[in-house]
């Protein structure tokens, strides 16, 4: 409906020209925060979560408090959102906001916000895509060895939302992608980025876990099972079998006896499934930092889609 806006939903319509100088602007909002210190002044960002976070609600908010904006945080149990049209509900708060990021379960939903309202929507997760984090996780990679081409990435986990968007990422920096993952949702998995990502002669796809972490300079894993359903009694079953699949992927001292890779991971842990807890705490570990990097990677994507700078 509104054509000249740019969101930011996926990386797929991005350039990769773009998301390079991105990277580089989130660079600076990390090393020289003072340059950015009114850039959102009077600005308002609305925050709609229909699924609980930690780190994408503080680091948005912080993002915003520290730019000399403000953030609005609205939910789907406190608010209006889930009893009509959430492109309606997204149509009105456009009109009284500079900007919207939303976490929804669906990317569907988040098509229609988008398509609803005038003002830039970001992608918070959804089923799909957690572009924020990836962008994250390739400023930590970028700002722990100084460049990202060549950065070996090994990804151990179900091949999910987050995966997918490291899946767009990892051509656009010349990062090289190792996927292990032996658990593939078809609702998940996105072939479009797959195939890119296979072209552009910078992933592989192995089960053999041994292997794949012996030449990796970074070991990413992730839940195994999606936030919502965590607690959720009907996935019991769905969480059994992915423990009982997964368990020979963990995380865990014994597997990193003899690597020097470091380790990520993009929050929350479950300690004694995908990882192991002393592991978390490991000197290897980078996991903190690379949680602290949502902060200056979303204030970068906020000032680019603001056009602030
Ligand atoms: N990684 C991440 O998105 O964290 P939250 O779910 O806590 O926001």
């Amino acid at each position: 409906m509104y054509l000249q806006k740019k969101d930011l939903l996926t990386w797929s319509n991005w350039e990769p020209s773009e998301i390079r100088s991105l990277l580089e602007l989130a660079v600076q909002a990390k090393r020289q925060p003072q340059d950015f210190a009114q850039a959102m002044a009077q600005k308002t960002l609305v925050m709609l979560f229909q699924k609980t976070s930690t780190r994408t609600r503080v680091s948005f908010e912080v993002g915003c408090t520290e730019m000399g904006g403000h953030a609005i945080f609205l939910d789907w149990m406190t608010s209006n959102l889930g009893l009509t049209e959430i492109g309606w509900e997204a149509a009105y708060l456009a009109s009284n906001s500079h900007l919207i990021m939303a976490r929804v379960k669906n990317h569907k939903d988040l098509e229609e916000i988008a398509r609803c309202s005038r003002v830039p929507v970001i992608n918070g997760c959804d089923d799909r895509h957690h572009p924020c984090q990836a962008l994250s996780d390739m400023l930590t990679i970028r700002l722990d060895r100084g460049s990202l081409e060549g950065a070996r990435l090994c990804y151990v986990g179900v091949l999910n939302n987050v995966a997918n968007s490291l899946l767009a990422l990892a051509p656009v920096f010349g990062v090289h992608l190792t996927l292990v993952c032996p658990i593939r949702p078809d609702e998940e998995v996105d072939e479009m980025l797959l195939t890119r990502a296979r072209e552009a002669d910078c992933l592989e796809e192995t089960l053999d876990l041994s292997r794949a972490i012996q030449t990796a300079d970074y070991i990413y894993t992730d839940t195994w099972v999606n936030m919502e359903l965590y607690k959720d009694p009907n996935a019991a079953k769905l969480k059994e079998d992915r423990v009982a699949k997964m368990l020979p992927f963990q995380i865990n001292r014994e597997l990193l006896k003899d690597v020097k890779a470091k380790i990520m991971h993009d929050m929350p842990i479950h300690s004694g499934f995908e990882i192991t807890k002393e592991m978390v705490e490991d000197p290897r570990s980078i996991i903190f930092e690379q949680a602290s990097n949502r902060l200056p990677a979303q204030k970068a994507i906020m000032l680019r889609l603001l056009g602030l700078h």
